[in-house]
């Protein structure tokens, strides 16, 4: 089993470039097999989670066919099955994406109902009350969520909460529907604008994503595409902290900066220089960085899935910061890791406590979850001596090569298999 070692205590210095965003590609990938036609998508990013959702649509029988690790052609003309198993639902959530897919281009779909996950409860009404409303029967038996519909009819749909996939799902659903659908306090993230322009380039009518009211006038079908996705504005941000918590100097590369605002602001805060350029922005710090308070909100707020590397970039900070989560009810689960590290913080309620102290010490972790694992990277990045980081597989989720890219950003890091101790004293070694 493989872990990340990594020797803190250096700036990171250099550039990196950032690859597609994980949460624009699920969306999109699903929305693929909704035409007969052939669909390229490009700057896919090369991460666990896109394999599992490509072994999904292979499984009802779209044709897959992989052009580079970034690239793939699908065509959704075959596809023979409208049901989509727990083992995919199991490893990725988002494989719930395919239920708007199959529903809005068959009518019909089965997909396992998605459990929750470590960081919450995540339940899917939301998504659910779009496909009632557009007129399908839901039912949910035997684990299964099963969606039927003579037709779909274009209609008014408000959300209780600006949920991410609720949006996607339903926007996807409504793009065959008779009829016009409105989707009133629809999510604003960058992914699901992106999944939007990619269901325009196939033909579909969407307007207003990125706003709170989304319209979608259906079409008849929708035709075949070649898209790009959007850079991965968490990756960027996860960069972006662990360049300032190690008081470095790093060229983030192919970056949306709009995107980026929050995350931009709340590092100005503590003293951080950010400067934006067109497709880039570039992080210097030196001092000993400020204190500030955070809570998490949809987007334009500070994104959830920065909150982890957030507090892991306050704990060395000056001062007291209180970091709160808003969206999940279990996303400070790292808190305890960090403490392991010396870190000065605890959580109370819905809040991280953060003391900052003049240092850490690597100490082996466990990450708990996808963002929380690279926050323990960060820490580690800082502190003092080795830090081992397990249960890598939860940030491969989500990070492409990302301790090669650190390596290029001079960071002391490897991946290896901790039980094979002859690495683990070469690596020590080799960095002493
Ligand atoms: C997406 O999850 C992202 N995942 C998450 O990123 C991200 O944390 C989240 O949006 C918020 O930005 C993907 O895009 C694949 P939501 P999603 O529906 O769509 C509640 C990462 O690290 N809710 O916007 O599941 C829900 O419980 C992942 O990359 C309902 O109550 O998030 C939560 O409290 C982790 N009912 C809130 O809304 C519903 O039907 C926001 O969830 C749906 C959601």
């Amino acid at each position: 089993m493989e872990q990340y070692i990594i020797k803190g205590g250096k700036a990171l210095h250099g550039e990196v470039s950032i690859g597609g965003a994980k949460n624009a590609a699920l969306g999109i990938l699903s929305a693929a097999i909704m035409t007969d036609e052939t669909v390229t998508v490009e700057n896919l990013p090369d991460i666990s989670d896109i394999k599992v959702m490509l072994q999904a649509i292979e499984e009802i029988g779209a044709k897959v066919d992989r052009i580079n690790e970034h690239s793939v052609r699908i065509n959704g003309s075959k596809i023979d099955s409208m049901s989509i198993d727990y083992e995919f639902i199991r490893k990725i959530r988002a494989s719930y994406y395919l239920l708007g897919a199959l529903l809005g281009k068959y009518k019909k779909a089965q997909v396992a109902l998605p459990g929750g996950c470590n960081i919450g409860s995540r339940p899917i009404d939301q998504h659910i009350k779009g496909f009632e409303a557009l007129g399908a029967s839901v039912k949910i038996e035997h684990g299964m969520i099963q969606a039927e519909a003579k037709e779909l009819k274009g209609t008014h749909i408000y959300l209780d909460i600006a949920s991410v996939g609720a949006t996607i799902n339903i926007m996807m659903a409504a793009c065959l529907a008779d009829g016009v659908t409105i989707i009133e306090n629809s999510a604003k993230e960058p992914h699901v604008v992106d999944v939007a322009n990619f269901l325009n380039s196939m033909g579909a009518s969407i307007k207003g994503a990125g706003t709170d009211v989304i319209r979608i006038k259906g079409v008849k079908s929708l035709s075949g595409s070649e898209y790009a996705i959007i850079p991965d504005q968490i990756e960027a941000g996860t960069f972006m902290f662990a360049a300032a918590a190690t008081k470095g100097d790093v060229l983030i590369k192919n970056v949306i900066p709009k995107h980026l605002e929050a995350i931009t602001a709340k590092l100005i805060e503590i003293g951080v220089s950010v400067e934006e350029y067109d497709d880039a922005v570039r992080v210097t710090a030196s001092d000993r960085l400020g204190h500030t308070n955070i809570k998490t909100l949809p987007y334009p707020g500070f994104p959830t899935d920065m909150q982890p590397q957030m507090a892991a970039t306050l704990v060395t900070s000056e001062g007291t910061s209180i970091v709160t989560e808003t969206m999940f009810e279990n996303r400070l689960k790292y808190v305890d890791e960090l403490a392991r590290m010396g870190a000065s913080i605890k959580v109370e309620g819905n809040s991280a406590i953060i003391v900052g102290v003049s240092g850490l010490t690597g100490a082996i972790v466990s990450a708990p979850d996808l963002r929380a694992g690279a926050a323990l990277v960060i820490a580690g990045l800082v502190a003092e001596g080795f830090t081992i980081v397990e249960q890598v597989e939860f940030i491969e989720r989500g990070y492409e090569h990302f301790e090669r890219k650190m390596q290029g950003l001079g960071a002391t890091m490897a991946k290896i298999d901790i039980e094979d101790e002859k690495a683990v004293q070469k690596f020590k070694l080799k960095v002493s």
